[in-house]
């Protein structure tokens, strides 16, 4: 297979990305063109961004896993489709052809048939990255049945909130999983994420950890087990399982996310044009060739997992390569023994993980060879020089281009990137809108930002003012919410929630969110949505979250908290404080500092003045501003006394 829509040139990126703005609609037919459809489409593109509403290839029918499997089978059934390399290294690693991949996919679709699953029903994933999770994913697909993948990180309290809010009535995971020194109870999780829900009747439980599980009769059931009575059924009928009929427009996936307001929102991407982008955008940014490995360490909880290490390289017919440990165990060479046992050609991380490995020194990556590397990626938070330098001479041996690619969970896919090889790399720059892709700058009022600085450079809060393939449809179950979330603040626009600058060359610098919410070590989290679960804790009055520069995250956490008294002992409240987040969230979002304040700054009108809070916490002391039009301008002082270095 190759790529007819693989950009080779600069040349070729302009004239695409030209076409893409002047004819959008016949740019993205000849692109879909190259896929497998049982029906064609009767439209390409209907969209207002004011209700919203957007459709792309209405009235065509597909099945993503059809473009992802079935049609690599003629000539790449035995070509490794997943590279799986096991958290201890010792253990044997597991690669699944195209063809094991497609009957491994078409048996647990069949195991979901027979658990009563329909199209549409809602399933929810909560498992470690084991091959299973994929087939499980694509199984889902498979039958049309909507998947929503919850990273193993989160809390039973979390998964409670999004099996209400999605409705799902069935969960597949594991009795356990493995991290690092870690054995994770994930079945334990589920069973406590379950009390009082009534509407889940299917557990579906894949036995990795060995660790002891309660199994419910009735409702629990051993993976194993229905893979086995899957079997039979193909013996007995002596065909797979074909892949359901679905609309390009039916739901594909719900992915939750966090937002500056309320809890977690379900982000939903749909059939035909999420496979498009991940796949075109794959193709085109890793400028991916076949034969080649791609390791994209991401997990597929994250939007990056399911379109780097799934749809996007699956539908391409690559070899993905999906690693269920972490960076550094059993030691901070783990990446790079993996480079170098699979000839990875293709390495695509996270700006966080390299500045971790960037600490432990150059010993880890003595004696690796890193030759077969040919792109390098990263994604998830600004990319600072430091580390794009390390990276580019150190991983790359200054020989392999960097992708920095900019996009979101709503965006299905990248937006904002070079094209390794193609289009120029700068350090800690996104650098060029792909093609189909229209930014735009805008001032507070969402008047389009076009005056330079003496330097050339535009900046402004970052819009889209043109559907791409990959745009979020809706938010699950609450419409409003997407619109007043993603395309109210500036009419006729999608809003990012990014800053940015734009230099006379048109390339992009992202300078980190703007609105409240945090990025830490690429994981989203609302301010609001840490302060809600700070608050549930007993004795907490009130609290503020703010970001400050962390050097490895990228950004910390830090809470500003107000208790009724505190029993003399500061630390003991942290750590139960800490305890509510988890178990409110999850481990990812415990603050990383906690100051106990007797008040916080707010506006006459009762707003935190999260600013100073913000400017505190970075250690900028004699930049606080004008605080007069505080309520108690003295609070400012104790607080800013009080930080916590
Ligand atoms: C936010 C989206 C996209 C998958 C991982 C995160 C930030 C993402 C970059 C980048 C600067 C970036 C933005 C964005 N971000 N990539 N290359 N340079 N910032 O997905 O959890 O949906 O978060 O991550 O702030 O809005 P997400």
């Amino acid at each position: 297979m190759s790529y007819p829509y693989q950009i080779k040139t600069q040349a070729q990126y302009h004239q695409a990305y030209a076409r893409s703005v002047q004819e959008p609609e016949a740019f993205w037919s000849d692109i879909a063109d190259h896929f497998v459809w049982k029906k064609k489409w009767d439209r390409v593109l209907d969209w207002n961004f004011t209700e919203p509403r957007v459709a792309w290839f209405s009235g065509a029918q597909l099945n993503i896993t059809e473009n992802c499997l079935d049609r690599h089978l003629p000539d790449k059934s035995d070509q490794p489709a997943i590279i799986w390399e096991p958290n201890d290294p010792s253990e044997p690693n597991r690669i699944l052809t195209y063809g094991d991949l497609h009957r491994q996919v078409c048996l647990f679709a069949q195991v979901l048939l027979n658990n009563g699953i329909k199209k549409g029903d809602r399933v929810c994933i909560y498992m470690g990255m084991v091959p299973e999770l994929a087939i499980a994913v694509l199984a889902c697909a498979r039958i049309g049945a909507i998947h929503s993948v919850i990273f193993g990180g989160f809390s039973a309290q979390s998964i409670s909130d999004r099996l209400q809010d999605a409705g799902a009535s069935c969960i597949v995971t594991c009795d356990g999983a493995f991290r690092g020194a870690k054995d994770i109870p994930l079945k334990a999780v589920i069973d406590e994420a379950l009390t009082g829900n009534t509407i889940v009747n299917t557990v579906l439980v894949y036995a990795r950890t060995r660790t002891g599980v309660s199994m419910i009769k009735g409702r629990d059931h051993w993976w194993d087990e229905e893979m086995e009575k899957a079997s039979q059924q193909v013996l007995e009928s002596g065909s797979l399982l074909p892949a359901a009929t679905m609309e390009a427009e039916d739901p594909l996936f719900i992915l939750y996310t966090s937002g500056s307001t309320g809890k977690p929102k379900g982000v939903v991407h749909t059939q035909a044009g999420y496979m498009i982008w991940a796949n075109y955008t794959f193709v085109n940014v890793f400028q991916y060739q076949p034969g080649q490995i791609h390791f994209c360490t991401a997990d597929i909880g994250w939007i990056t997992g399911h379109s780097y290490i799934l749809y996007g390289p699956l539908s391409a017919g690559a070899t993905t390569l999906m690693f269920e440990g972490i960076p550094t165990w059993p030691d901070p060479g783990r990446f790079w023994n993996i480079v170098d046992k699979y000839k990875v050609n293709i390495l695509y991380t996270a700006p966080t993980a390299i500045r971790s490995l960037m600490s432990f020194g150059l010993d880890p990556l003595a004696n690796k060879d890193l030759s077969s590397l040919q792109v390098l990626g990263t994604v998830g938070e600004p990319i600072n020089e430091e580390a794009w330098h390390w990276y580019h001479q150190q991983v790359g041996k200054g020989d392999c281009p960097i992708v920095d690619t900019w996009w979101q969970t709503e965006t299905g896919g990248c937006l904002i990137s070079n094209m390794a090889g193609v289009t120029p790399g700068i350090p800690a720059w996104a650098s060029l809108p792909l093609p189909g892709v229209q930014p735009i700058l805008v001032d507070e009022n969402g008047k389009e930002c076009v005056e330079p600085d003496e330097k050339g450079i535009v900046k402004g809060n970052l819009c889209m003012r043109f559907p791409w393939p990959g745009i979020l449809r809706t938010t699950y179950g609450d419409h409003e919410r997407c619109r007043t979330n993603y395309f109210a603040t500036y009419p006729g626009l999608y809003f990012t929630g990014d800053g940015a600058l734009r230099d006379a060359n048109g390339n992009y610098r992202i300078t980190g969110r703007v609105d409240d919410v945090l990025n830490v070590s690429g994981h989203r989290l609302g301010t609001a949505e840490v302060e809600n679960a700070i608050n549930m804790h007993a004795g907490v009055v009130e609290s503020a979250v703010v970001g400050y520069p962390h050097e490895i995250k990228g950004q910390g956490v830090y809470a500003y908290v107000i208790v009724e008294h505190l029993h003399g002992d500061e630390t003991q409240m942290r750590r139960d404080i800490l305890q509510t987040v988890s178990q409110q969230i999850g481990p990812i979002a415990k603050p990383d500092k906690i100051q106990f304040v007797s008040g916080l700054p707010k506006t006459r009108s009762g707003k935190i003045m999260r600013r100073i809070l913000r400017k505190i916490a970075e250690g900028e002391l004699a930049q606080l501003g004008d605080t007069s039009t505080l309520l108690d301008p003295a609070v400012v002082e104790e607080i800013a006394k009080g930080r916590i270095v």
